[in-house]
């Protein structure tokens, strides 16, 4: 299987040039319509190795249904979407399966079956398989249950007997199950208190670091895309209007960026970002040879 590598789009000016990048998902001229409703019109979107994308739009703007698309669950009404330079309408049932063993999915509905024990729901997805023997498909769920900071002492329990933090842990493990190189998040975060969401998004930070994933993620949680994104895609108007570190992507003028993240809210969350004036920044890289070569988060 290949995958591409391109030239990064070119950057806005002021920016440094990035070297090349990976591209893992190429959604190109991407169309897609319920019945008269159209959902995307003419879409695209690049994903790169290693980085953490997150996708944010008003609510019915997309986000769930572009990755319904991008994972093989949905059908485009036409456009192409290749995963690791594969193009998933060209694939049959058998290949796409082999392609989907590469990823991992946390999604928005759906996070645990309640009849199944913890260590049960990580083994889920090796179980599927049927290639392992059920002593070590134990043995790499219970590895699983602690990468996520959950251990052995949590492996019986039932899904009604977790906290909401717990419960999302258990879904990142089983996500993590096949040890993918991709993973997908759709509002990881959603429903947990602040103490519970920046432990979450410690964890990922780790995950991303320690197992070199990509990490796709759709969130209404301001801090979390603050604290994880490397580059934030906004969906209006039926398109991607832009993927861009959120730095860059506040100066498109657009009522929805103005709204969403120069509103009080935004403003808030965006004091995490490494605080640098564009004019002391400007200082700093003149000052600084080898100095910070991108304003990513
Ligand atoms: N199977 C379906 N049949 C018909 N319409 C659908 C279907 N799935 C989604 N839609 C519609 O597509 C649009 C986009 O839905 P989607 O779930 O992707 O929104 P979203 O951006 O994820 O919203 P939210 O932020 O609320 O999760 C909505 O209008 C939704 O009603
Ligand atoms: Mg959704």
């Amino acid at each position: 299987m290949t995958t591409a590598t391109t030239a990064t789009a070119t950057p806005p000016s002021g920016t440094v040039q990035h070297a090349p990048r990976t591209t893992v998902i190429e959604v190109r001229d991407l169309v897609k319509r319920f019945g008269e409703a159209v959902v995307h019109d003419h879409l695209n979107l690049d994903v790169y190795r290693g980085e953490v994308l997150s996708i944010v739009g008003g609510s019915g703007s997309g986000k769930t249904v572009l990755l319904r698309q991008i994972v093989g669950l949905e059908r485009p009404t036409s456009g192409t979407i290749r995963v690791f330079g594969e193009d998933l309408t060209k694939l049959d049932a058998a290949r796409l399966q082999a392609l989907r063993n590469r990823w991992g999915l946390q999604f928005q509905r759906g996070a645990l079956f309640s009849a199944l024990s913890v260590i049960d729901n990580i083994a889920l997805p090796l179980r599927e398989l049927r290639t392992l023997p059920d002593d070590l498909i134990c043995a790499a769920s219970l590895l699983k249950l602690q990468l996520v900071g959950l251990s052995a002492r949590d492996a019986d329990k039932m899904p009604s007997d977790l906290s909401g933090g717990m419960i999302k842990r258990v879904a990142l493990a089983r996500a993590l199950a096949l040890e993918p190189e991709l993973v997908f998040l759709d509002e990881p975060t959603a429903g947990l208190d602040p103490m519970a969401s920046d432990d979450y998004v410690a964890l990922i930070r780790e995950l991303r670091r320690e197992l070199g994933l990509t990490v796709v993620m759709v969130t209404h949680d301001l801090d979390t895309l603050v604290a994880l994104s490397d580059r934030v895609a906004v969906l209006a108007d039926h398109k991607v209007l832009a993927a861009l570190p959120i730095r860059e992507l506040v100066h498109i003028d657009h009522p929805f960026i103005h709204e969403y993240f120069l509103g009080e809210r935004g403003q808030r969350a965006m004091q995490a970002l490494p605080a640098l004036p564009d004019a002391a920044r400007a200082a700093k890289h003149a000052a600084t040879p080898a100095g910070p070569q991108s304003g990513e988060a």
